[in-house]
């Protein structure tokens, strides 16, 4: 026979096994089945062939195009794919490379880090307590009267679920941190030294300055022999350590019902340092946190010993420490989740 189908069937695998770009296998395509083509030369001479030959290269040759065109068909497929995917096409390495997104801590949550942390530093030990509070900590035991107006529920959020203690009264979501001081003080014996980040709700209108939850920062020292000017050296550490080493300090006396003495604590204001501006409203001052001794009617409260210990207590807001350390005039800004402002922190 003129054909040898096996010989020519084994050289087209080869030719197309060794084919590696899609340009040379049309030209394969070509050469085998194009109009003038190997197998078009075949399928031209079948009539000048015998009658035993006809069929015989008629078969051969439908063989062979049929894997021809198997082969080719299977490594377009494979060389299609690999020139998109494949390693050794998809890889540009002068390309901009795409860098993973990584989120990073909440500005708040970095705020309440670096505040305990300062605390941390001092010997202050992190503790935190229930958002859903009695009225007996978070008013009573802190000596806040019974007709004062913070207990008026314009200023608390009242649940319905009744005080299992208490009877007549409801529970509450906590306005302060403060009640925190009432569980501490009855579950460790002082000397302690406690700091507690927390929630607080309010039930106030949404504004630049206002919310209905936000976060304070309250911190707790107890031992025999605590004065007034432990708690200036203090805040006076902290201070720097938050506000820079320039930052100036003052006690301006106030009143809470839980501390006695209590002041109020100002800087000098980060921006004039105490000339006046629009941030700290001409004052050259910027109010940032209550404190004061601890009142000794908290210590009754919490069945200490009378005249045993001294303590000194303070709180602040977390949001307006965030906003008065990086100049932020919008409260809401912390909760719109609106990534442009997040990741600047
Ligand atoms: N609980 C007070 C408030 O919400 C803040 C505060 C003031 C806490 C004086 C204290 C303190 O511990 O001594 O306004």
């Amino acid at each position: 026979m003129r054909w040898d189908f096996e010989k020519l069937t084994a050289e087209a695998g080869q030719e197309i096994a060794a084919c590696s770009d899609l340009k040379t296998l049309e030209a394969l395509r070509v050469k085998f089945l194009g109009r003038k083509g190997l197998l078009t030369e075949i399928y031209a001479s079948l009539p000048t062939l015998s009658a035993e030959e006809k069929p015989l290269v008629g078969k051969g040759a439908n063989e062979l195009r049929n894997k021809v065109t198997q082969l080719l068909e299977e490594k377009k497929n494979i060389l299609e794919s690999s020139s998109s995917s494949g390693p050794a096409h998809s890889i540009d390495v002068s390309l901009p490379g795409v860098a993973p997104l990584v989120g990073h801590a909440h500005i708040l949550s970095q705020i309440v880090e670096e505040i305990c942390g300062a605390f941390e530093h001092l010997g202050f030990v992190v503790q935190d307590g229930p958002e859903i509070e009695t009225e007996f900590n978070n008013f009573t035991a802190l000596n806040i009267p019974a007709d004062h107006p913070s207990r008026d529920s314009f200023d608390t959020f009242y649940l319905e679920t009744p005080d299992p203690d208490q009877k007549g009264r409801n529970l509450l979501l906590r306005s302060q941190t403060s009640p925190v001081q009432i569980r501490l003080m009855k579950q460790f014996k002082p000397p302690f030294a406690v700091i507690v980040p927390g929630k607080v709700y309010r039930p106030d209108a949404v504004d630049a300055s206002h919310s209905f939850v936000f976060h304070q920062i309250e911190g707790l020292l107890v031992d025999e022999d605590i004065k007034f000017s432990d708690l200036k050296g203090l805040l006076t550490a902290f201070c720097q350590r938050l506000f820079g080493d320039k930052t100036r300090m003052r006690f301006r006396p106030h009143y809470f019902p839980f501390t006695e003495p209590s002041a109020e604590v100002d800087i000098s204001c980060y921006i004039c340092d105490g000339k006046g501006c629009s941030v700290c409203g001409k004052k050259g001052w910027l109010e940032i946190m209550g404190c004061g001794m601890v009142n000794p009617k908290v210590f009754e409260a919490v069945g200490y010993p009378k005249g045993k210990y001294t303590g000194l207590a303070f709180g602040m807001g977390v949001e307006r420490m965030a906003m008065l350390k990086y100049g932020i005039n919008d409260i809401r800004i912390f909760s719109e989740n609106d990534v442009r402002f997040l990741k600047q922190f």
